[in-house]
């Protein structure tokens, strides 16, 4: 775990980089909703983990859908990765929590890294750039600036190129942030949680995973040439489960020697075994305060995992349990019990 001062340099420097303070929520994924459904894991689900949400039996979950960006403009239709946070609520009022967002990679290895990302990337002025560079942009395989939205006058893209430009293990994640788009649903994008964890099936085996949840309804994202509207995801995925309820699964994805553990800027090869170990389905949007709990009050943790699943010494994610921590008390979350003798 990196030393509770790091972890507060963490979200600090996320705060100073924000256009305006947003006091009491979230620095980044700011806006979200809260859902509420069920989780029921596949037949081989528990012959890979012993985890109690792979048991079989139903479990209520919580997910809290958001957009990335820090800041309290709900710009739905614009590009911008998407996240997707599950609490699975187990026996004894504790959970297992799985954070993951619409990227396949991040940026960044370490801790050092995020401080030299957010000393280069800060908001500046969008700046037009001739179409003939453009061009040499695709030539050399970089990704030419974006036309900015409509009212978009800063942005941290060009700091985040010339971070990507100087750092080859960033310019993964970077590409894929810089083409994202927005989905037409938070129901249509799949959502990875990058880092990988160790699980441990009921013969005592211990084997490296990545997870991430593919929706039912397939990916799809909205025209890219159409003017993005600001506030349709909420409203989309309210209609969307008044018809019928939305789905999807988890899968994960089992390494193999040789395969990056400790580093969630290395994708795994393509031909990995993957295994479907559940469904989840969202049955429910909470409104009034049920909603503000649901979306707001509640605070998850990257490390908050149930006994068969363990984090990996990836740097990230040790420097994550710390500042989800800092940036929970910081917006006054609710606080929430880690093991069944902890107090909440
Ligand atoms: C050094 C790296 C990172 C730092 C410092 C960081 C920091 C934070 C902070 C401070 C929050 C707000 C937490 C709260 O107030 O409850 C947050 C939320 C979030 N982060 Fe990160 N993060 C990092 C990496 C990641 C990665 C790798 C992922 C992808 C899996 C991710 C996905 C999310 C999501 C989806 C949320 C919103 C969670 C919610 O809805 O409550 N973050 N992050």
């Amino acid at each position: 775990m990196v030393d509770p001062s790091t972890a507060k340099r963490l979200v600090q420097v996320i705060h100073d980089n924000l256009p305006a303070p947003v006091p009491g929520r979230r620095p980044v994924h700011t806006i979200g909703i809260g859902v509420k459904g069920k989780f029921v894991a596949s037949e081989v689900a528990r012959t890979y983990c012993i985890a109690e949400h792979f048991n079989g039996e139903p479990v209520d979950v919580s997910i809290r859908f958001s957009n990335g960006l820090g800041g309290l403009e709900q710009h739905d239709g614009w590009s911008d990765v998407r996240g997707m946070a599950v609490r699975f609520h187990l026996r004894d009022t504790t959970a297992s929590d799985l954070i993951a967002t619409t990227l396949g990679e991040f940026f960044v290895r370490n801790v050092d890294d995020f401080f030299e990302f957010s000393r280069v990337a800060k908001r500046e002025p969008h700046r037009r750039r001739h179409w003939l560079l453009k061009i040499a942009d695709f030539l050399q395989l970089k990704i030419p600036p974006r036309t900015p939205y409509a009212g978009e006058t800063q942005s941290v893209d060009a700091g985040a190129l010339r971070y990507a430009n100087r750092h080859r293990f960033a310019q993964l994640g970077i590409f894929q942030v810089g083409t994202i788009g927005a989905p037409e649903s938070y129901a249509r994008a799949s959502y990875h949680a990058v880092h990988t964890f160790w699980v441990t099936a009921p013969d005592g085996v211990r084997r490296p995973v990545r997870f991430y949840w593919q929706p039912v309804a397939g990916v799809n994202n909205t025209d890219p040439k159409a003017v993005p509207k600001d506030k349709y995801l909420f409203e989309e995925l309210k209609d969307r489960l008044r018809r019928w309820p939305a789905r999807f699964m988890l899968m994960m994805t089992i390494g193999e020697e040789g395969d990056a553990i400790d580093d969630c800027t290395k994708p795994w090869p393509g031909t990995r075994v993957r295994v479907a170990m559940g469904t989840l389905t969202l049955t429910e949007i909470p409104e009034g305060d049920d909603q503000a709990a649901a979306g707001e009050r509640i605070s998850f943790n990257p490390c908050r995992l149930a006994p068969g699943i363990e984090a990996s010494n990836d740097p990230i994610l040790e420097a994550r349990l710390g500042a989800y921590e800092v940036s929970r008390e910081m917006r006054g979350g609710c606080p929430f019990k880690w093991r069944p003798d902890d107090v909440a």
